[in-house]
């Protein structure tokens, strides 16, 4: 787990990422207060920016070599826009990306391009993000090919052993992408990721398309994948079964910032940050006996709009645990906590994190309170902002 000493200082340092210069445990990817704010724009004439979406609103998140970061919360809540910020695909609108100690940003061109091979994206629609007229020999050696990955090789053999390392036999070298199935589609997809030789790969919900039955073996193949080439990876998902079993840390976003980041094994074992424990409580247990026994809490009322996110801990509108004043008012920072067998490396942002997991704050319930849908309608400047969903009276 990182501390603020183990960051890599901010001035850029080379204008190229030398990736074996990158131990196993070292830092990767360093990101810093990253923020990604939409504007809304009104009018029919002039476009003017009457508010903004606050997609993502101030991520600190590093990721080491060789790691497995799964990042998950909500629909909604910017895990896609963190990621494709991450990858420089979203312009941030403040903050910084150091990769392998180099400012991302500080990079243009033909040098950012080059770069670029190093990160790539495995996406959730492998349909969506595979061109239908190409063949997968095509698809594969495309992005080979403008890295300049072809060169002195026996491509074909390199195809056939990308193939091989997804679990495809090497007569999909000639099909499209609609003849396979669901599945088959996304190991092309990781393939095509595979390619060019990545350091890390940021996979976006990369098992939600698909059926259930199909789900874990692409997480093993991406489990397997890493140990074999020593990959980092990004896993983004709603779920958070579905990134237990292949990540060493998780991180949970709720509204545009982390909540709750640990050690997968350490989160799993005692989430600490209501929203995580409400997430958790509703992931089943295949012991019935623990099933029936163990504690629910049930999340009242949708996900406050991003463009008018709640004041104070955003979760406050939600929260069963939620204390008058501080918690309305005081944004919580991701801390250390002061409890007991609990490590430095499980940082939660919650006022309350230490009285609640002793027991000396007990939940209490949330009432939710139907937004009125006149305000929807109205011709105010703001009408567009989704009033917070929920309201917790008393
Ligand atoms: N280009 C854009 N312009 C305006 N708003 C956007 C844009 N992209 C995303 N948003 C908004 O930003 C917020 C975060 O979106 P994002 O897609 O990052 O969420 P997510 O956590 O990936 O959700 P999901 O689980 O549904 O994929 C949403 O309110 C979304 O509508
Ligand atoms: S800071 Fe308050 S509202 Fe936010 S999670 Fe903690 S107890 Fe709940
Ligand atoms: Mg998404």
């Amino acid at each position: 787990m990182s501390s603020p000493a183990d960051r890599v200082e901010s001035a850029p340092v080379e204008d190229s990422v030398v990736i074996e210069d990158i131990s196993e445990g070292d830092i990767l990817l360093d990101a810093q207060g990253v923020k990604v704010h939409f504007p809304i724009k009104k009018g029919v004439i002039i476009d003017r920016t009457v508010g903004h979406v606050y997609a993502v609103d101030g991520i600190d998140l590093q990721i080491r070599r060789g790691e497995t970061y799964g990042l998950v919360g909500e629909s909604g809540c910017g895990k896609s826009t963190l990621g494709r910020a991450l990858l420089q695909l979203e312009e941030m609108t403040e903050g910084s990306v150091f990769f392998g100690g180099v400012d991302l940003a500080s990079l243009k061109g033909e040098t950012l391009r080059k770069q670029r091979r190093h990160m790539q994206m495995v996406f959730q629609d492998p349909l969506g993000s595979l061109d239908p007229r190409q063949t997968v020999e095509q698809l594969l050696l495309e992005g080979m090919r403008a890295h300049g990955l072809t060169k002195g090789i026996d491509a074909r053999a390199r195809l056939i052993e990308l193939l091989t390392a997804v679990g495809l036999p090497r007569t999909a070298l000639s099909k499209y992408p609609h003849e396979f199935s669901g599945g088959q589609r996304q190991r092309v997809g990781i393939a095509r990721a595979l390619s060019v030789d990545p350091a890390l790969i940021v996979a976006d919900e990369p098992v939600s398309a698909l059926d259930v039955s199909v789900q874990a073996q692409v997480i093993n193949l991406l489990a397997d994948l890493q140990e074999e080439f020593g990959l980092t990876f990004l896993v983004i998902a709603h779920d958070l079964a579905v990134v237990r079993h292949i990540s060493d840390r998780v991180g949970v976003m709720y509204l545009g910032a982390l909540v709750e980041e640990a050690d997968a094994d350490d989160l799993y074992a005692e989430p600490l940050h209501p929203y995580t424990r409400a997430l958790m409580s509703a992931v089943p247990v295949p012991d019935p006996t623990i099933e029936d026994s163990r504690e629910r809490i049930l999340l009242s009322g949708d996900l406050p709009s991003p463009a008018n996110p709640p004041a104070g801990c955003r979760f406050h509108t939600r929260c069963p645990w939620r204390q008058p004043e501080r918690c309305d008012t005081e944004r919580p920072e991701l801390r250390v906590v002061q409890i007991d067998g609990v490590p430095a490396s499980q940082r939660v942002a919650c006022h309350y994190a230490e009285q609640i997991a002793s027991g000396e704050l007990q939940p209490h319930e949330v009432a939710t309170v139907a937004t009125d849908p006149s305000d929807q309608e109205s011709d105010r400047d703001d009408s567009f902002f989704g009033p917070a969903s929920v309201t917790e009276i008393g």
